[in-house]
């Protein structure tokens, strides 16, 4: 386990640090350029995904598959709590879990109104590729952007599910999409960005975070597209750094 850290501002990076030697980007600008990469990701994310909706999915079904990322998220910040030593990260971890916990059961009551079972219960079946990728991760610069875009592919796959739910004339679905998750999704993401700012300071840490997000990205493809697992190009090292801790 790293010790407990403050991270340093940048005027008192010392002499030799990645900083001093001008290769680190500063935070809020490093923070623009993922975002600049999650932004564009997404779009194309999007149009996949949407595109992969089968026409006979009903709301149930896809509110079935949407539980198995709730309880996974869920997990994952479990797990990444339990190593940090930031309070502040800790507790945003602890606040996360609750609020994943809340969204599978949210989906859980709503597809027995609708007069279904969740049945397709994740604990079932073997965890995803994207859960085993971020359980390895290790540093939170790392952590934070592979969060950053796991909140956001979140936030587009419930944005999908209120859309399909609009147009089926389930505007109740579509709310509990929009507001009783999203709302949560948006502060998961702004926690993120801000911890983000405090964390991807070295050069080490910034590259751990572009690769980071990228995997996730590209692993969240292939999980709506399983035919792009054969045409993706090589993946970055899958072995997370041990750089910040
Ligand atoms: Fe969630």
């Amino acid at each position: 386990m790293r010790p407990p850290s403050t991270p340093l501002d940048f005027p008192m990076a010392p002499e030799g640090s990645s900083r001093s030697r001008g290769q680190a980007l500063d935070p809020q600008a490093f923070l623009e350029e993922l975002q600049r990469e999650l932004l564009r990701s997404l779009a194309r994310l999007g149009e996949q995904s949407r595109a992969a909706i089968p026409e006979s999915a009903t709301v149930t079904d896809l509110l079935s598959s949407a539980l198995r990322d709730e309880i996974e998220i869920a997990e994952i910040a479990a797990q990444w709590l339990t190593d940090e030593p930031d309070l502040d990260l800790r507790l945003g971890l602890a606040r996360q879990v609750g609020d994943e916990a809340r969204h599978f059961e949210m989906m859980c009551d709503r597809v027995r109104e609708l007069g279904s079972d969740p049945t397709s219960d994740p604990r079932t079946r073997a965890h995803s590729a994207i859960f085993r990728y971020l359980r390895g991760l290790q540093t939170p610069a790392e952590r934070l952007a592979a969060g950053l875009a796991r909140e956001g592919v979140a936030r587009l796959r419930n944005a999908l599910l209120a859309e399909v739910c609009t147009a089926r004339g389930d505007d109740r679905t579509a709310q509990l999409c929009l507001e009783g998750v999203g709302e949560d999704e948006v502060r998961h993401l702004d926690f993120c960005r801000r911890e983000l700012l405090r964390y991807a300071l070295t050069t080490e840490d910034q590259e751990a975070a572009r690769r980071a997000m990228a995997r996730t990205l590209q692993l969240a493809e292939e999980a709506s597209d399983p035919s792009r697992a054969a045409k993706a190009p090589p993946a970055p090292p899958p072995e997370p750094t041990a750089a910040g801790r």
